[in-house]
């Protein structure tokens, strides 16, 4: 789950939602899924299925995951620089109920195809009636729209499979999810990057371009179904010392630096990166609390910077945004304030 800036971050994803999904992609993540389907009603709630491989991919898998229904539906889009052939067409949707003439291939006419009153938004009355019949829905939503889609599906009680970015783990209306144990992350994509069919300009350097793509980073699976992951131990060889593992200056946890760097033999609370969600497993640790949302931070004891904190800082060059008033965690060692990189806080499930 690396995060570097090659290709499209999340700042930049989070406001073009016209990308597409590689059947190769979609394939890889929910091979891990495969039990979960039998007589389920899957409903892919963001897909146009002239280009989704999302209801390809559940069309030819019908029978082989034993599905009850297929729901796709449509989002008509009204923006102009958009995929968009379907502009002056009403926004669809698709019911397929599998194989009916034995050849194993979904034709034409085994699909059903019915119009939809509006545009297609999954808030829309229409679609909730069809998301209120699925079990399971399954899609890469809009990113602009990630909270309000993660709320809707938590609201109607969806089991889901969705894609987003990493950065959405941060929200304070997501990651509650996360520490309660209502959604964590599916297998992901290799490398932590992964490539969309799209016709935005894509900024991936040139070893990494691929025609007719975007390469976005930090892109992952999260979902609410059981896998097999999450009961995987991380396997912890680092051992604490205070040296290694400084406190905080303003909050009474360690800082570990990287997931693989979790000491072994240490109780207290500990600050780790978001990627740690990567390999979470509820009965090894637990989630305390995320300090990038200040509202918890204030509420959990994490001090204010103060102004000699930020008049260090800014003497040592640094321009980070960061205000006297601000509960940022930070680290001093030797005088010096160096702020860490977003930190979740966990700690050793006592057993
Ligand atoms: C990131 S794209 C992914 C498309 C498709 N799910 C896939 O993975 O290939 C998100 C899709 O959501 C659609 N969309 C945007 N706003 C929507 C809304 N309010 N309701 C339903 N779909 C919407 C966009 O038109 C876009 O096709």
């Amino acid at each position: 789950m690396a995060n570097n800036n090659k290709g499209l971050g999340s700042a930049k994803v989070n406001k073009k939602d016209e990308f597409y999904t590689q059947l190769t992609d979609i394939a890889n993540e929910l091979e891990h899924y495969k039990d979960h389907f039998r007589g389920k009603t899957v409903l892919c709630n963001c897909d146009d299925p002239r280009v989704s491989n999302f209801f390809q991919y559940f069309a030819l898998k019908f029978e082989t995951l034993g599905l009850k229904k297929l729901i796709t539906t449509c989002y008509k889009n009204q923006e102009m620089d958009l995929f968009s052939e379907n502009k002056s067409e009403r926004a669809i949707y698709l019911v397929y109920e599998g194989d009916k003439n034995g050849n194993g291939v979904p034709d034409p006419e085994e699909i059903g195809i019915k119009q939809l009153q509006g545009n297609g938004d999954f808030r829309s009355k229409e679609c909730i009636e069809l998301l209120k019949e699925a079990d399971i829905v399954v899609t890469n939503p809009p990113f602009s729209l990630f909270r309000e889609y993660v709320a809707t599906l938590v609201k109607y009680d969806k089991k889901f499979i969705i894609i987003g970015h990493q950065n959405a783990i941060k929200y304070k209306e997501i990651f509650p999810l996360f520490q309660q144990n209502k959604m964590w992350l599916g297998y992901g994509f290799k490398g932590g990057a992964a490539y969309f069919i799209s016709r935005y300009d894509d900024k991936a350097v040139a070893g990494e371009h691929r025609e007719g793509m975007i390469r976005v980073s930090g892109v992952v699976w999260f979902t609410n179904l059981p896998i097999q992951k999450r009961n995987e131990e991380l396997i912890l060889t680092a051992t604490y010392s205070p040296e290694k593992y400084p406190k905080y200056a303003n909050y009474d946890a360690i800082d570990v630096e990287k997931t693989n760097l979790i000491p072994l033999n240490y109780d207290g609370l500990m600050g780790v990166p978001i990627t740690y969600l990567n390999q979470y497993n509820p009965d090894q640790f637990e989630i305390i609390g995320n300090t990038c949302d200040t509202s918890w931070c204030r509420a959990n004891g994490v001090g204010r910077m103060g102004e000699a904190t930020i008049a260090q800082l800014r003497k040592q060059g640094n321009k980070a945004h960061v205000t006297a008033n601000m509960n940022s965690l930070y680290l001093v060692k030797d005088g010096l304030v160096s702020l860490p990189y977003a930190r979740i806080i966990i700690r050793k499930k006592q057993k």
